[in-house]
């Protein structure tokens, strides 16, 4: 069976469409963003999120902010470059491919300084509309690369969504089980419900579940159970930025699964593009981890009271899996295995500038 291919962001005429991904799974809504602060606070509420695709909204939203501005000549529109650049990569600090899409973006308008602003703008639409297109090829790729992981009749966990909707539209984690599932394989996956925003319960099991993939959600302390009753062959999960020596940041409560999968002798794989890679930060210690809103963990996704109020909350966003813990990393470019630093180092090396 082909995968249902999910369109998390697009243009629409001038503006930017998304799917409210706060609103999944009881209604499938988009929202148009027609300014940089709606982008802005769309990637900040998690209305678009996932690594990959908050880079993609960033370099969209980008150049909306530009086409907006009424700033016509240099050096204002270098100004208003980097007043965008900085405000963008305000929304969310953990994961890198934020920074990078910005990068991106901004390095084309340093390229052609001097272009009227029409010349402009169409420049950074196609490398926006590239980094989408790239995306989905990486995505694919390694999907390709992880598969063979996969046998006939395995059981995987996953947690948070690693999928179409945290990409620009197959996924990462995700895409490895689309492929296994488009190769004939009969897979069964699990995915942690991901608590305290339930990406897992509201966005995994929606996305497999319309491509007829065997999923079961679980609660997240229901892992170690389902390992030791030899239920599970391998764990996928994603990442939101790699360090130099393979530690990774992911969804908080990855760490965790990553030591039961340890301790059960039970292979972990990070699948995440090269654009998640941040080989300045010798390891995962140096990851700034995002901190949210204790309402997120008190209330019933933001609907009900669940702890009483005042209650002191402690709420990261991500943690970080020391890469001791890694089966392996795979990329689009191939699978990492240990040692990281050395590998990641010399396959980094023979990579295009804009990495
Ligand atoms: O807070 P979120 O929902 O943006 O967190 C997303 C994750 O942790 C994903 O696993 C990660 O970004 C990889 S997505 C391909």
């Amino acid at each position: 069976m082909k995968t249902i291919a999910i369109k998390p962001i697009s243009w629409d005429d001038d503006h930017i469409c998304i799917i409210d991904q706060t609103r999944l799974p009881a209604e499938l809504a988009h929202e148009h963003c027609l300014t940089v602060p709606q982008v802005w606070r769309a990637i900040k509420k998690l209305k678009v999120r996932g690594a990959p695709l908050i880079g993609i909204a960033a370099a969209m939203g980008f150049v909306l902010g530009l086409k907006r501005s009424r700033v016509e000549t240099w050096p204002g529109m270098l100004r208003e470059a980097e007043r965008l650049h900085r405000y963008l990569a305000s929304a969310r600090p953990t994961a890198v491919n934020l920074f990078w899409a910005l990068n991106r973006m901004f390095n084309v308008v340093r390229n052609h300084v001097g272009v009227e602003k029409e010349e402009l703008l169409g420049y950074l639409k196609r490398e926006a509309d590239a980094i989408v297109r790239e995306d989905i090829q990486m995505c694919l790729r390694m999907s390709r690369n992880a598969s063979r992981f996969i046998k006939d009749g395995d059981g995987l966990l996953t947690v948070c969504n690693a999928g179409g909707l945290a990409t620009s539209g197959y996924g990462t984690a995700l895409g490895v089980f689309y492929r296994a599932h488009e190769e004939g394989k009969s897979i069964k996956v699990y995915a942690c419900e991901t608590r305290p925003l339930l990406q897992g319960a509201r966005l995994t099991t929606w996305e497999l579940l319309r491509n007829g993939i065997d999923v079961t959600l679980i609660c997240d302390n229901m892992a170690a159970d389902l390992m030791r009753a030899g239920r599970i062959q391998a764990v996928f999960v994603g990442a939101d930025r790699i360090a130099a020596n393979g530690d990774f940041a992911n969804k908080i409560g990855t760490y965790s699964l990553a030591v039961l999968a340890r301790y059960h002798k039970i292979p972990f794989y990070c699948v995440a593009p090269f654009s998640t890679l941040d080989l300045k930060l010798k390891s995962g210690r140096e990851i700034p981890i995002e901190q949210r809103d204790p309402s997120e963990v008190t209330s019933l996704y933001f609907k009900r009271p669940m702890a009483p109020s005042g209650v002191r909350v402690f709420n990261p966003a991500f943690d970080v899996t020391p890469s001791v813990f890694l089966s392996a990393i795979i990329t689009e470019k191939g699978v990492i295995r240990k040692p990281f630093v050395r590998h990641l180092k010399d396959m980094y090396g023979r990579l295009p500038q804009k990495y």
